[in-house]
């Protein structure tokens, strides 16, 4: 009976969702504990195949799901989400939101969208104004007012009093914003109409969730801490300002879903076998040539939330030994080991040139956009290990490789995912 933490060791998109799914069937709670509808978390199994933004990858196990006080939530995505699982067949009884989550409004979604298109327009003016790339959902905006104290959270839906009065103190300095940038104003009546809509639809699913996650680890359950995003753009430790504007990493698990750091007994960190980043920022591993086109191509590298192509490239150990410190991982799950299987030979990135300097750590953001990559070149396997289900079974080339990738990340392998299927996988 464990406390898992399942992080993102990179850049997101590092096959969480997958994981997750496959580890729920024995997980008794699983907690999202940061960010929002910017997640997209694939999920293949028995009933289908599922792009979830918000609701824990846990939902087709039956496991209690949680969204934590550190997430960010957009009730219009989880109207949407619950309508599409349903019709799949899936139980959504189990999922509950919790009250002190914050909530985006549409005005968030505008802001963000806004403040993308003028970063777009400045773009090239000064260092410093790039596009940042982000998924337009919102989540800069609502943490930045959550941190201002200038947020409205799931539970206040209960208190429409109370609510009102937020909105009157708040609104003014939002259409303040919205003007900025030659938008629409909102009105309190507007957003007090879709509040009752939103308290209609789910004000049963907003409760308090610490006492079911306290009571959970006092009873011995097996919880599972589902993590968004990853360490590359933590907005502590990650490429700012090409950041997301939440922590999605194991202190984040603890402060986002209310289990004490001496809870955790596992940090499982999801490592994709090569690089992908979506979004701005610098990414020394990054493939222009032939390869990066085989892994975007081989590897299906599409956003899940954006559809945007994902840049992509070879694996960065100097980063994901920077995530293993951060996360302090007690395993890792290395996925879509199968896309480098056509591959003649593969690299992984061991240290950061900077003029005669070598760097074997991850440097500030504009360093980092200033390295070249020092590479080791492993042999391709080039055997198809889609259907693999045991560490003895996969070609010693493949082994070798992972076992280096388990080296760079100071922490045992404990699985290895060679397809999107729940099956696919090898346990150690
Ligand atoms: P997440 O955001 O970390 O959950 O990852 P995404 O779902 O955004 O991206 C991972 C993609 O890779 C999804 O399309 C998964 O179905 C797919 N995937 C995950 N693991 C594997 C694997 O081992 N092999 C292959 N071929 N695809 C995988
Ligand atoms: P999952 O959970 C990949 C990226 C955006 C942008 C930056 C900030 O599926 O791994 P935001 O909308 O959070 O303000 O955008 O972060 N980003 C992701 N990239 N996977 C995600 O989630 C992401 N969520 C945000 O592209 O660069
Ligand atoms: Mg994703």
């Amino acid at each position: 009976m464990t406390v898992t933490a399942v992080v993102g060791a990179q850049w997101g998109d590092e096959g969480k969702g997958r994981v997750i799914d496959y580890l729920a069937s024995r997980a008794d709670v699983v907690v999202r504990f940061q960010g929002g509808d910017n997640a997209g978390h694939t999920v293949v199994n028995d009933l289908g195949r599922f792009a979830l933004h918000l609701i824990p990858c846990g939902i087709f196990s039956g496991a209690r799901c949680l969204l934590g006080a550190g997430t960010v939530v957009n009730l219009d995505t989880v109207s949407e989400e619950l309508t599409m699982l349903q019709a799949a067949g899936v139980n959504t009884a189990n999922f509950w939101i919790d009250r002190r989550a914050h909530l985006i409004w549409p005005y968030h979604r505008l802001l963000d969208g806004a403040e993308e298109e003028r970063r777009k327009r400045q773009a090239g003016d000064a260092p410093g104004a790039e596009e940042m790339g982000t998924t337009k959902r919102g989540i800069g905006p609502v943490y930045a007012d959550k941190h201002a104290y200038n947020g409205i959270r799931a539970g206040d839906l209960h208190h429409p009093d109370l609510l009102r009065g937020r909105l009157e103190l708040i609104l003014p300095l939002k259409n303040r914003e919205l003007a900025f940038y030659g938008l629409r104003q909102v009105t309190v009546e507007e957003m007090m109409h879709l509040a009752e809509r939103w308290r209609q639809e789910h004000g049963q699913r907003i409760v308090d969730t610490l006492p079911l996650v306290r009571d959970a680890v006092l009873q011995g359950r097996d919880l599972l801490l589902e993590g968004q995003l990853g360490v590359g753009r933590d907005i502590n430790w990650g490429i700012y300002p090409f950041s997301t504007a939440s922590s999605p990493t194991a202190g984040g698990a603890c402060t986002g879903s209310g289990v004490p750091p001496r809870a955790l007994d596992e940090v499982l960190g999801v490592v994709k076998a090569y690089s992908t980043s979506v979004g701005g920022g610098p990414f020394p591993t990054e493939l222009h040539d032939e390869y990066g086109t085989m892994l975007q191509e081989i590897g299906r590298e599409f956003g899940a939330t954006t559809g945007r192509p994902r840049r992509c490239g070879w694996l960065d150990g100097v980063s994901l030994g920077y995530a293993s410190w951060i996360n302090g991982f007690t395993g890792i799950a290395v996925t879509k080991l199968d896309i480098l299987d056509v591959l003649d030979h593969v690299q992984i990135c061991t240290g950061y040139r900077l003029g005669d300097q070598i760097l074997d750590h991850v440097p500030d953001t504009v360093t980092q956009g200033l390295v070249e990559p020092v590479y080791e070149s492993w042999p391709g396997w080039q055997v198809d290990t889609s259907g693999c289900r045991s560490w003895d079974e996969l070609p010693a080339a493949a082994r070798a490789y992972l076992g280096r990738i388990s080296e760079l990340a100071a922490a045992p392998i404990r699985f290895v995912s060679v397809g999107p299927e729940r099956s696919q996988i090898i346990v150690r």
